[in-house]
């Protein structure tokens, strides 16, 4: 939550430090602002809302300067108004941008008040703005000072720092919260919440430990770890397309995000399988060991990426035999958990920082056999403290709503389960199969996307709704999970799933004429149970919309409005029904005129708790 860019350079800094703000705004977009060093003082401006507020107010004001930081906001404490907006400053020599939480911001504040210092925002971050000056009034420099606040601060933070004193400086601190550094070509250099910020003028990156402190200059990057020892860290390349991160023809990036699945499926798979067999080592070198020792798997993610742990663990105990939970992050992470002997501990995240996930996984480390994340972002802290990773390799996902991330976690963990299968009882034969399967989904995710017209057309039957439900069964209940949260996510109507059979258990009761229900119901080994469940809604005059298998698997009548599926293997079943439902709920907000990309009060990187 919240984007932080800063550059500093020869050249003028403030249209850099600008296309970064554009480019993180899905971080967070309640307001954002710029401060920026013009040879004699530093210049600010802020402004409440979108980042194209901002832009406006530049051309009105610009803000020229070689050196600056700048903050796209998500707000956590204060309202999304001007003042809340960062940077945030200390006097007219010290502007801050932050983000994360400042957990002890309150006796910080206290103290600083009694000191005379005065507020002029509701934000944490302002009492970080001015600890840095006091320090810097005490300490040799600004990486010194910075360091001593740092020492202050419980939470978590990602910092970037400019002060008149010091000019040709620019500092960043990471704790908690992403932080990357660009390395520049020559007499510039970067810092951004994401790499997807500064690729505008670099593709070489520095990612920052936990507890580094970084000094850039022009020409200079220095790093000191959380002892203040100085560290060395490896540059590395980026290694999607630049155009990646655009969104080309289409209207939104969740559209984009959605047409791109055949293919990033393709690069999930790609180095992965051969001769219909699972690659192992795509795991690691050390995953095969490992894998030897597990007895049982314990799943945790959020949101999205909770569902996929969901279908995950419907694969894991049919195929591999060994028990397998699941939890959203914010629960496990803050009750007693009993682990078990021989537990792979797996999180699932797109962006690799999602804070309870990462809480979660560093609660349980030393407690659990060993870590696999499955994870869209390379360097991200996930990646880097779990023992062994498997990347989405979807490419950069822009949409705040979570599409062509979720289909390419099923498939890496379709691939895990595969791997602990052949430990198992899963015969080659078998895996044979299914990895034939995976191969072909490509194909048949390009003949789901065709189903967009007819989905279009249907998706005018819910404009004017103001719930819905959805209903499916086994591994297609937590597809119904997110087709829910995906609407109610970008079309802001209230969404409900429910395994068909607890529909007599209470939620019947709200089934009418104006509780539309949405229904995944392939040709599978359930179907028969899931069509007894459509004829309690149909006997209440509920109206259904059923995505179902192509050999008409259950029949069009009057309200019963059935679009077709292509019929896939059983086991991938979960993978090939998202798309019709994330094409619903992308029609409907389209439809609805909200903000697709960026819905209300949301973020695409959840980096507070
Ligand atoms: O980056 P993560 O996968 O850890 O994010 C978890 C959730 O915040 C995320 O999946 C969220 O639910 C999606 N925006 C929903 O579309």
């Amino acid at each position: 939550m919240c984007g932080i860019v800063g550059a500093i350079s020869q050249r003028p800094v403030n249209e850099i430090l600008l296309e970064g703000l554009r480019r993180l705004e899905y971080r967070g977009y309640d307001s954002a602002g710029m401060a920026v060093w013009d040879g004699n003082k530093i210049n600010r401006l802020r402004r409440a809302g979108k980042v194209q507020s901002l832009a406006s107010a530049l051309l009105e004001q610009p803000v020229v300067g070689a050196v600056g930081v700048a903050h796209t906001r998500w707000a956590t404490h204060g309202k999304p108004t001007e003042a809340n907006a960062h940077p945030h400053m200390s006097g007219h020599g010290l502007a801050l941008v932050h983000n994360g939480i400042i957990d002890n911001f309150e006796p910080l504040k206290e103290q600083l008040i009694a000191d005379g210092v005065a507020f002029s925002s509701d934000t944490d971050s302002e009492v970080v703005a001015h600890l840095v000056a006091r320090e810097l009034e005490r300490t040799s420099g600004l990486r010194e000072a910075v360091q001593a606040v740092v020492e202050m601060l419980d939470g978590a933070f990602a910092l970037g720092v400019i002060s008149a004193a010091h000019p040709d400086q620019l500092v960043a601190a990471r704790k908690g919260s992403p932080l990357v550094i660009g390395v520049g070509l020559g007499g510039e250099n970067f810092i951004a919440s994401d790499q997807l910020a500064l690729l505008q003028v670099t593709d070489r990156f520095m990612f920052l430990d936990e507890g580094d402190i970084a000094l850039l200059t022009q020409q200079s990057i220095e790093v000191w770890d959380a002892a203040g020892e100085p560290v060395e860290h490896e540059v590395i390349s980026y290694e999607h397309g630049v155009t990646a991160a655009d969104k080309g023809d289409f209207k939104h990036y969740m559209l984009k995000e959605i047409y791109e699945q055949p293919e990033v499926v393709e690069q999930t798979l790609a180095g992965r399988i051969a001769n219909d067999h699972l690659l192992e080592q795509a795991f690691g070198a050390e995953a095969g060991a490992l894998f030897d020792q597990v007895k049982q798997v314990q799943i945790i993610a959020c949101g999205t990426s909770f569902h996929a742990g969901m279908i995950a663990r419907y694969w894991i105990e049919d195929l591999v035999g060994i028990p397998c939970h699941v939890e959203v992050a914010s629960e496990f992470r803050y009750r007693t958990v009993v682990i078990p002997e021989g537990t792979l501990f797996l999180t699932i995240s797109q962006s690799g920082e999602t804070a309870d996930t990462l809480a979660a996984l560093r609660e349980v480390k030393s407690r659990v056999l060993g870590c696999l994340a499955i994870c869209n972002v390379p360097g991200s802290s996930l990646v880097r403290e779990s023992d062994l990773s498997l990347m989405t390799n979807a490419g950069p996902e822009i949409g705040v709503a979570s599409t062509k991330a979720f289909t390419t976690q099923l498939v890496a963990l379709m691939l895990t389960t595969l791997a602990l299968g052949r430990r198992n009882g899963l015969t080659p034969e078998r895996e044979q199969a299914i990895v034939k399967a995976l191969a072909g989904l490509p194909v048949l995710l390009r003949e789901a996307l065709e189903m967009d017209g007819s989905i279009q057309q249907m998706a005018q039957a819910f404009a004017e709704k103001q719930h819905a439900l959805f209903l499916g069964r086994g591994s297609l209940y937590p597809v119904a999970m997110e087709g829910a949260l995906k609407l109610k996510e970008i079309s802001y109507i209230h969404a409900e799933a429910y395994p068909a059979g607890e529909l007599k258990h209470g939620p019947l009761a709200l089934v009418d004429k104006d509780m539309p229900v949405v229904t995944v119901a392939p040709r599978n080994d359930m179907l028969d149970k899931l069509k007894a469940n459509l004829q309690e809604v149909r006997a209440r005059g509920g109206e259904l919309f059923v995505f179902a298998g192509c050999t008409q698997s259950v029949k069009a009548e009057d309200g019963v409005a059935v679009l077709e599926v292509p019929d896939i293997d059983m086991l991938l079943e979960p993978i090939l029904y998202t798309i019709p439902l994330q094409l619903l709920s992308y029609h409907v907000a389209v439809l609805k005129g909200t903000d697709v990309d960026q819905p209300r009060n949301l973020a695409k990187s959840v980096t507070v708790e």
